[in-house]
C-alpha cells in the first residue's frame, strides 16, 4: 500500500508531527496563520487524511471539493463545529475529534473565569498596574461572594460535570439544564439539581455554559434569557461563542440585566461584539479552554492517532461519524 499522505494545516507539538511522519508522507503548514479557504481546498486535494484546528473551516463547498478516497478529518478540538459532519458523512470521510483530555483543563479555566469575574481581578490588576493603589479602601472593588452562591450548569456532560464537581469545595448550591436530566445516582453525587431553563436563569448567581454549538444551542441565550437573569449574575462561557447573542449581551449588560460576564469565546471569533470590551465587568479571554501544555499536548497527539487509525482502515478511536466507517 503507498504511504498515505497527511495535511497538518497548522503547528502542532513535536511529538504529534513526529507520530504523524512515522506513519504517513506529512506536509505542515508552519506559517502559524490558518490556510486561507481556497489554500486549504488545493492542498487538501493532495492528500488522504488532514489534521485540523477548530479555526479551520471544513464546509458542505470544501468537503465537496475532496478528492474520491479522501478519509479523514481529525479535529485537535473536542467542538467539531467547524465541520460539516454530514457532508463527511455523505462522502464516506472520517471525522473525529479530542474528547476526555481536555475536562479537566477545561474546568478548571471555567472557575477561574468565575473567580475573576465575581472578584473582580482583572479591573483591580489594571488598577495595580496603573499606579492607582494609593492606600486600602473599605469599599473599593466589591465583588461578589462564590460561596455559599448558587451555580446553574446549562449543558452537564463530560465538561460540566467537571465544573460541578469542583463547586462542592465552595458549599454552592447547583443547578443545571441538560438535555435530559442525569441519573439519578450521578445526580446525588454531583448534588445537582435539574431545573428548567426558565428556573435556572432566574436563580443562579453564576451560570456557565458547557454545550456543545448546535442549531439548536445556537443563541440559546438571547435577550429574553438576558432578562430573566438576576442582575447580579455572571454569565461563563467557555463552549462556543455563537451559544450567546454577544450583540444582545452587550446590551443586556450596559442595561444592567446582568452583573458581569467571563468570556472565552466570542460569536465571531476572533473579532469582539462593538461594545464589549469597553464594559468594565467583563473578563474577556483569547480562547484559552484547554491550553495547558499537557492537555494542548494530549489532543495533538490524540488527533493525530485518530488520523493514523482512519488511514490503515481501522475505526478511530474518537470517530464522530459511524457511519462514515467502512471497516
Ligand atoms: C476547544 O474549544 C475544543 O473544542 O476543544
Amino acid at each position: 500500500m503507498a504511504t498515505p499522505r497527511v495535511l497538518q494545516t497548522n503547528r502542532l507539538p513535536a511529538s504529534a508531527t513526529a507520530y504523524l511522519r512515522a506513519h504517513a508522507e506529512v506536509e505542515v503548514n508552519e506559517s502559524g496563520d490558518p490556510l486561507p479557504p481556497q489554500e486549504l481546498r488545493r492542498r487538501a486535494a493532495a492528500h488522504d487524511g488532514v489534521v485540523c484546528l477548530l479555526t479551520d473551516r471544513f464546509d458542505a463547498q470544501l468537503i465537496g471539493a475532496l478528492p474520491t478516497g479522501f478519509k479523514v478529518i481529525a479535529n485537535v478540538a473536542v467542538g467539531y463545529d467547524n465541520i460539516d459532519v454530514a457532508a463527511a458523512s455523505s462522502r464516506g470521510i472520517m471525522v473525529t475529534n479530542t474528547p476526555g483530555v481536555l475536562t479537566e483543563t477545561t474546568a478548571d479555566l471555567a472557575w477561574a473565569l468565575l473567580m475573576a469575574a465575581a472578584r473582580r481581578l482583572v479591573e483591580a490588576d489594571r488598577y495595580v498596574r496603573a499606579g492607582r493603589f494609593r492606600r486600602w479602601e473599605l469599599m473599593d472593588f466589591l465583588g461578589c461572594d462564590v460561596h455559599g452562591a448558587t451555580l446553574g450548569i446549562i449543558g452537564m456532560g463530560r465538561i460540566g460535570q467537571a465544573v460541578a464537581r469542583r463547586a462542592r469545595g465552595f458549599a454552592m448550591r447547583l443547578i443545571y439544564h441538560n438535555r435530559r436530566p442525569l441519573p439519578a445516582p450521578l445526580e446525588q453525587e454531583l448534588a445537582a439539581s435539574y431545573v428548567p431553563l426558565e428556573t435556572l436563569l432566574g436563580e443562579a448567581d453564576f451560570i456557565s455554559l458547557h454545550v456543545p454549538l448546535t442549531p439548536q444551542t445556537h443563541h440559546l441565550i438571547g435577550m429574553p434569557e438576558l432578562r430573566r437573569m438576576k442582575p447580579t449574575a455572571c454569565l461563563i462561557n467557555t463552549a462556543r461563542g455563537p451559544v450567546v447573542d454577544e450583540a444582545a449581551l452587550v446590551i443586556a449588560l450596559r442595561d444592567g440585566c446582568l452583573g458581569a460576564a467571563a468570556l472565552d469565546v466570542y460569536e465571531r471569533e476572533p473579532a469582539l461584539s462593538p461594545g464589549l470590551a469597553e464594559l468594565p465587568q467583563t473578563v474577556l479571554l483569547p480562547h484559552l479552554g484547554s491550553a495547558s501544555r499537557r492537555t494542548r499536548e494530549r489532543m495533538a497527539r490524540m488527533a493525530a492517532e485518530n488520523c493514523v487509525a482512519a488511514l490503515r482502515g481501522e475505526r478511530p478511536p474518537n470517530l464522530v461519524n459511524p457511519e462514515a466507517f467502512r471497516g
